[in-house]
């Protein structure tokens, strides 16, 4: 392989080719150019981020109180590899309450939230060169392989199916795949997968272990549910496990806080799956020492364990979310019944509205031609001020106009402005 020239330079400094190969977050550097414009004085509305403005969508109070209690009560030593009990114990209740999935102790992991769970769970399943297979958009999937060096088979969805993979389209890769990476509710898509949809991603699972057993390692899913208590009503959140307790077998969830709690920085995450795999995720994370701290572990077992405070902590934060959604929603479809080149997809659930510029082949100023992906962003950014994540960033290819806007810092009362200013761009 020939070594690129950051690969060469980075040589000389004593940096690694796989790291001087990595590529680091779109979305940052994205949030790095928002950055050097305002400083420049120019106003732009953040869209890019999927994290909450805690001055709009805190944390829950009670949570943030027991952390202070349980530092002030000395809680500052290294926490059990798998977790505080405590915590462990009340995940596996909150579970049992809420998808009703039966977990044992040793089927559950404690870390410091889903990214290194998502990493050991890569780490600890795939040798290098095995298949994951993951749909695209999707997020951060192509990163994971490129640590792990195992080969991602991408599959390109559709608008027409809320950017969710089907069966049928996952099927065709079934036989040389090791992993399957589903998320739902989706990152970037804010859509969910049916229970239909996924029972029927489950039976092509369930009948290719059974073709497998006793010949080959099985064929895992890694189910990322991080936004499953952030949907909008009526939508409902289906897992592997409840469709298929079959599923049991193959199944490694990735959960935790940082969404349902708006709590993105205070870093506790669980996984639930098989003994063995979950055995080999903590050793793993053992060394590289991404526990949840452990005065956040104890705090999060005393909120999860208080059902009212839960349940109505997540009605009002989902009710601030929808409000969002709705008016977003609405006026950018309001824009495309009037002939604007826009349209959305209805959000279900996450913080995420998938949304469509279609500016491709769009004349600016009489003479320059929008072409590209980034033609678009930086478009919407330096004409409207209005910052989003294109698809690219989630694996589609180049040439796509489809974005995704997050509403966690979007202040209610910026939208109508948004659309408006929208509207005087997209014409
Ligand atoms: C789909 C998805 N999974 C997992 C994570 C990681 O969550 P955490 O902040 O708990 O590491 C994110 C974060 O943005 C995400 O979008």
């Amino acid at each position: 392989m020939e070594l690129s020239t950051d690969s060469v330079a980075n040589s000389v400094l004593g940096i690694s080719e796989k790291a001087s190969n990595l590529i680091g977050s779109e979305i940052l550097q994205l949030g790095s150019l928002i950055s050097q414009l305002s400083a420049k004085g120019q106003s732009i509305l953040n869209l890019t981020i999927g994290d909450f403005n805690p001055s709009i969508f805190p944390i829950p109070e009670l949570l943030k109180q027991y952390i202070i209690e349980a530092y002030i009560a000395n809680e500052t030593n290294y926490p059990p590899a798998d977790g505080v009990p405590s915590l462990k114990f009340a995940v596996r209740k909150f579970l049992a309450l809420n998808e009703g999935l039966d977990v044992a102790n040793d089927e559950i992991l404690i870390a410091a939230g889903g990214r290194p769970l998502i990493y050991a769970a890569y780490k600890s399943i795939l040798d290098p060169g095995d298949v994951v297979v993951y749909p695209t958009p999707s997020w951060n999937n192509n990163h994971y392989c490129y640590l792990t060096e195992a080969i991602g088979v991408e599959i390109p969805t559709s608008a027409e199916n809320g950017f969710m993979p089907t069966a049928d389209e996952l099927r065709l890769h079934v036989e040389s795949a090791a992993m399957f990476a589903l998320c739902s509710p989706g990152n970037p898509t804010g859509t969910t997968f049916t229970r239909e949809q996924l029972e029927k991603i489950c039976d092509i699972v369930i009948e290719e272990n059974k073709r497998r057993e006793g010949k080959r390692k099985p064929l895992y899913v890694l189910y990322d549910q991080i936004y499953w208590m952030l949907r909008t009503n009526g939508i409902e959140h289906v897992d592997p496990v409840s469709v298929r307790p079959e599923m049991k077998n193959y199944t490694v969830y990735i959960d935790g806080i940082s969404k349902a709690f708006a709590a993105t920085g205070v870093r506790v995450g669980w996984s639930i799956g098989p003994p063995a795999v979950i055995n080999v995720m903590k050793k793993f994370l053992v060394h590289v020492g991404a526990w949840a701290p452990r005065a956040e572990q104890i705090a999060t077992a005393r909120f999860l364990n208080d059902v009212g405070s839960v349940n109505s902590y997540i009605k009002v934060l989902q009710s601030k979310i929808d409000a969002r959604f709705n008016a977003l929603y609405n006026g950018l479809d309001d824009l495309r019944s009037r002939g604007f080149p826009v349209h959305a997809i209805k959000p279900q659930g996450a913080i995420y509205v998938s949304a469509q510029f279609d500016l491709i082949g769009k004349t600016v100023n009489g003479a320059k031609e929008l072409q590209t992906t980034a033609d678009i962003t930086n478009y919407l950014i330096h004409n409207a001020g209005i910052a989003a994540v294109p698809f690219t960033a989630f694996g589609c290819p180049q040439g796509i106009s489809w974005f995704r806007i997050s509403v966690g810092t979007l202040e209610e009362e910026h939208i109508q402005r948004l659309l408006s200013t929208l509207e005087s761009v997209l014409v």
